[in-house]
């Protein structure tokens, strides 16, 4: 059985930013608080916590100490009610969210009605919703854009994380309901890659596994694709959930992993997938030259094979 690790997949850019500050904070002298989970992962949420990085869930909770922003970022009325609460807050905000938050703050400010073309409940799209001054629209769907009715300005931003198709079907609708359309392409090319690089392994294997948080709406839309394309799909979080029956019969077994899944909880499944082909038979692995280059493989066996 050969296993294939996607060219893209696991931690992006942001979310290894946020992880890396909040372990910053492990061995600061005041009690430390993440605003909510610091990722979508509850492996990595529960090593943190482990660690003395605890979780709140509004700053009522937090007495003293540090609140951590997280990667999808706050409104501004939590930065205002942090510094009247007198808490240091270290800011986890990913570059790319500020980007978006900052693009609604603008549009709305420039009298476009503000529509934000992400999910509803996403705590990101929440974060951009209340930097347009509360007044942006959500929007999720085409059928949603085909009931706006005509605005004199329309400025659309969008969750970055928003599939990239879904976004562009959406935004082909909004144009027709305006003669002043603004369009801040705010997706992030981490989602895209990893889409991307998902459905091309999708296609040339028997069995994709996508390892990630339930909870991670990322990893989720990653297993929804493999599934889509017709690929046999396990999204699981750990290496203990694999099954050894899932792989009776099978050439060939993709892995990726959600933008919040630690490259811990990916090596694990790979581990144990190597356990399994020794029970199984011969083993070997697929690995992209370009990862090793950039140090995001990092253990090398003797039994895999580079392509
Ligand atoms: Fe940021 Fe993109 Fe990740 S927006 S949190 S780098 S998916």
């Amino acid at each position: 059985m050969k296993t294939i690790v996607a060219q893209h997949r696991g931690f992006c850019y942001g979310v290894k930013r946020a992880v890396e500050m909040a372990q910053g904070c492990i061995h600061c002298a005041v009690p430390t608080y993440t605003l909510g989970p610091i990722i979508h992962n509850p492996q990595m949420v529960g090593r943190l916590a482990a660690k003395g990085i605890g979780m709140a869930n509004t700053l009522e909770e937090i007495a003293r100490g540090t609140v951590i922003i997280r990667s999808h970022g706050v409104g501004p009325d939590i930065y205002q009610a942090a510094q009247a609460r007198g808490l240091q807050i270290v800011d986890a905000t990913c570059p790319h969210v500020q980007k978006a938050q900052q693009a609604a703050k603008k549009l709305a400010g420039q009298g476009y009605h503000v529509v934000i073309i992400g999910e509803k409940r996403h705590p990101e799209v929440k974060s951009i919703f209340e930097w347009s001054g509360n007044k942006a629209q959500i929007i999720e769907t085409v059928d949603e854009a085909r009931e706006l009715p005509f605005q004199e300005r329309l400025g659309a931003v969008a969750q970055t994380t928003f599939a990239g198709d879904a976004f562009q079907a959406i935004v082909e609708v909004l144009a027709t309901k305006t003669n002043d359309f603004k369009i801040e392409r705010t997706i992030c090319t981490a989602t895209d890659l990893r889409q991307q690089a998902a459905l091309a392994l999708a296609a040339k294997v028997d069995i994709m596994l996508v390892i990630g948080g339930r909870n991670s709406a990322n990893t989720t839309h990653l297993a929804d694709l493999c599934l889509q394309a017709g690929c046999k799909t396990y999204h699981i979080e750990t290496a203990e959930e694999l099954q050894q029956e899932w792989f009776a019969d099978v050439e060939a077994v993709g892995i990726t992993a959600g933008a919040s899944t630690p490259d811990w909880l990916i090596e694990e499944v790979y581990d144990k997938m190597q356990e399994m082909n020794q029970f199984m038979g011969d083993g070997v692995k697929e690995i992209n030259v370009g990862d090793i280059l950039q140090g995001k493989v990092v253990s090398i066996r003797p039994d895999e094979v580079f392509v």
